[in-house]
């Protein structure tokens, strides 16, 4: 089998590189990836001379780069290309549109066109908005984004559905919980925390710190993307989710204990903006219907992260350049009072 990765460069799309090649000896993977400042080519370091992997820099948003790749002849497409980060889209929205709705078009556009077996758009349980302190999102939720980010994301996967209905094209959308694990960006909590607290620096802790996501160890989520591309039922949704919610500050305290540092680390700051309150998954049409199970609870998840970006100290700094300074600056300078940032 030939697999188009997109987004194989970034967090969750270089753990699924390596899984997929290490879990199917016979599958060849071409990744393309914009290397945009969440690519990472020193992810897949370790896949540098192995002939079942082929990297090309490209924008999913180009037409004729899309093209030619397909062009070469496709199987499958897993499309984790996206920015995918919320703060961000607070601060510039229009990136998160060109890439996660126009480029999802253009990829779907030429699945069409190459008439490819299956199209796996990696979604997220952000398109369902936030949950009050009961119930979870099950895949017949409403949609109902309410960031920038969620709302882009939520745009591609009506498309993905409109070319199932319209044109026939057999695809999935995934939309799974917060992920953590090798890799990581360290813009998002768990690695920034871990980063923060290595230096002696502040963790910001948006508004009560009493938000709610549902984590998932990221092998369990390449697992069950794994499992939908061969058994996923064409033109369905999959919700995945391990049922480990905790609140922002609980993920705080618990990493700080296991690193040995203080909880007077801990800074409350401004909350942002339109943050979700709650987010939880309901797995069960996974879990009964693919037979997916994850093999991580969080006490387990928690410990391998952690233990990775200890033994990966100058990968974090490596990817902390100066242009992820000057985000950190635009982001944590105002809130924290120009201090801790
Ligand atoms: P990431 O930001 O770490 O990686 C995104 C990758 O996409 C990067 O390598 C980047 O260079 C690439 N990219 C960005 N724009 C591109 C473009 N125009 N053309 C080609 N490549 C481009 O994100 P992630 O956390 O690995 O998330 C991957 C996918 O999974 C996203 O679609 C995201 O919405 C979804 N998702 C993430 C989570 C999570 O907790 N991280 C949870 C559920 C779903
Ligand atoms: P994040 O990792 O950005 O993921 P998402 O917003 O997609 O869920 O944030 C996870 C939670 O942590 C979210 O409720 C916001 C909160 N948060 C902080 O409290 N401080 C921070 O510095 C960051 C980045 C996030």
């Amino acid at each position: 089998m030939k697999l188009l990765v997109t987004g194989g460069a970034g967090f969750i799309g270089s753990n699924f590189v390596l899984y997929m090649l290490r879990e199917h000896p016979n599958y060849e993977i071409i990744n393309v990836d914009a290397l945009t400042y969440a690519g990472n080519l020193e992810n897949l370091q370790s896949i540098e001379s192995n002939s079942r992997h082929t990297f090309i820099k490209a924008d999913i948003a180009d037409v004729k780069q899309m093209e030619n790749i397909f062009a070469q002849g496709i199987d499958v497409v897993v499309n984790f290309a996206a920015e995918s980060h919320v703060d961000r889209s607070i601060l510039a929205p229009d990136i998160f549109v060109r890439t996660n709705v126009m480029g999802t078009q253009v990829l779907l556009e030429a699945a069409k066109k190459y008439q490819i077996t299956k199209f796996v758009q990696v979604s997220t349980d952000e398109v369902y908005g936030s949950l009050g302190p009961t119930g979870l999102f099950t895949e017949e939720t409403p949609l109902m984004p309410n960031s920038p980010y969620s709302a882009s994301k939520a745009g591609s996967d009506l498309l993905v559905r409109a070319y199932h209905e319209t044109f026939s094209l057999p695809v999935n959308i995934t939309r799974c919980s917060n992920n953590y694990g090798p890799f990581q960006f360290p813009e998002k909590l768990i690695p920034l925390i871990i980063s923060r607290a290595l230096n002696d620096e502040a963790i910001p802790v948006y508004g009560d710190g009493l938000n709610i996501r549902d984590w998932l160890y990221v092998e369990d989520h390449c697992r069950a993307i794994d499992l939908v591309i061969h058994q996923g039922k064409s033109g369905d949704v999959y919700n995945i989710g391990g049922n480990n919610e905790r609140t922002n500050i609980h993920i705080v305290e618990t990493v700080l204990q296991q690193l040995g540092k203080p909880l007077s680390l801990i800074r409350y700051v401004k909350d942002r903006l339109g943050h979700d309150r709650r987010y939880g998954i309901d797995p069960t049409k996974l879990e009964t219907e693919l037979g997916w199970k994850p093999a991580h609870n969080f006490e387990t998840g928690i410990k391998e992260t952690i233990t990775w970006y200890l033994n990966h100290q100058e990968w974090m700094e490596r990817v902390q350049s100066g242009t992820y300074q000057d985000y950190v600056k635009l982001q944590y300078g105002q809130r924290m009072g120009d201090s801790g940032a």
